[in-house]
């Protein structure tokens, strides 16, 4: 155990190498590009400027923000509009030196105002693909499907993702939690199981820890997104710990939505004390007040962690990605590698 000087944490933190696996795209639309493809698309946004958009971003809870997010989501019209936000993600992605992402994308927000199921997908795919090209970065797309719609919206949205199957790592379950358990999709989830799909779902952000059992027992997922209110139930924490459950935590989000009231209060230490397998990440960034990385110092400087901490965070990011074991050992080794060439000051 070792604890990094003030001035060493940042270092140590932006030069990690790290992989993201909570991030919703159309949650990285910056209020500088929302305008732009304003714009671009003859759309009047009802803001006057950057500045008044931003001040908008105060929330209380989740559903505040869920509000202004599906709002904003509305500038997004053709595929070169999805490819400019999936760049403008991976670039600062790469430049936290984030090395591989699986993105969040919610094709119900685009296919509800008329919007052609190809046109989200085919933009991120093209953006992925120059990514992996120019970057460096590679990256998984996971569906979600919106869980204050009912199942079967679901259902037809995964009957429309068909012909893109073979592009598509998994589904994952988001927006409004409370009132919609997990156990609404038991059916749809069954379905894109049977199809070869990875399976997440968001679980206690602020949904009871009974959610987070649901999502286990009855969704069968491979991750928990949040799952922030597991602490709750000692039980839950003893199963999530066995399993080595991957949980996709999001500080600032966390502390932005009032999850938590301050960051030295967030749980995330509490997670990696009692064995659970937690990873950092930024959910939506444009949003919450920052990127991967800024995500990661404010956790570490919020509840004081440590070198080896981080490092088992970014192993963690790997390990709990959809990566083959073979694709995930470059990037451990990447890790060893670099924690043994850091030198404090
Ligand atoms: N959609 C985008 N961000 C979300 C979050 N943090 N929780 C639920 N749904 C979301
Ligand atoms: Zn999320």
């Amino acid at each position: 155990m070792q604890d990094l000087a003030k001035a060493d944490l940042e270092r140590f933190i932006a030069g990690l190498p790290k992989a993201e696996l909570h991030m919703h795209i159309e949650g990285s639309l910056e209020p500088e590009l929302m305008f732009a493809l304003a714009k671009r698309n003859s759309i009047d946004l009802p803001y006057a400027s950057v500045e008044e958009l931003r001040k908008a971003y105060a929330f209380s809870r989740l559903q505040d923000f869920l509000d202004i997010y599906y709002q904003g989501a509305q500038v997004l019209l053709t595929v070169a509009d999805f490819h400019d936000l999936g760049m403008a993600y991976f670039k600062r992605l790469a430049a936290d030196g984030g090395r591989h992402a699986e993105i969040f994308f919610d094709p119900q927000t685009h296919t509800d105002r008329g919007l052609p199921f190809s046109v989200a997908i085919d933009g991120l795919l093209s953006a992925m693909g120059e990514a992996e090209a120019t970057l460096g970065v590679t990256s998984k797309l996971i569906l979600c499907f919106l869980r204050h719609l009912d199942e079967d919206a679901a259902f037809e949205t995964l009957e429309q993702a068909r012909p893109y199957l073979h592009r598509i790592a998994g589904v994952g379950l988001d927006s409004s939690e409370l009132g919609h358990p997990p156990s609404k999709f038991a059916q749809v989830f069954e379905a894109a199981a049977n199809l070869g799909l990875c399976r997440v779902a968001h679980a206690g952000e602020e949904g009871p820890p009974a959610y987070v059992w649901e999502a286990l027992d009855v969704l069968n997922v491979d991750r928990i997104d949040h799952g922030n209110r597991s602490l709750e139930d000692p039980r839950l924490v003893k199963r999530l710990a066995a399993e080595q459950m991957t949980l996709t935590v999001c500080p600032l989000s966390n502390l932005k939505l009032c999850v938590v009231d301050d960051m030295t209060a967030h749980p995330l230490k509490s997670m990696l004390d009692l064995g659970l397998k937690a990873t950092i990440n930024s959910d939506d960034p444009a949003y919450f007040g920052g990127y991967l990385n800024d995500n990661w110092i404010a956790a570490a400087r919020g509840v004081g962690l440590d070198r080896d901490e981080l490092l088992t965070l970014a192993r963690n990011s790997f390990t709990g990605s959809f990566l083959k074991p073979e694709e995930q050992a470059p990037h451990l080794a990447a890790i060893d590698a670099y924690a043994a060439g850091f030198t404090a000051h």
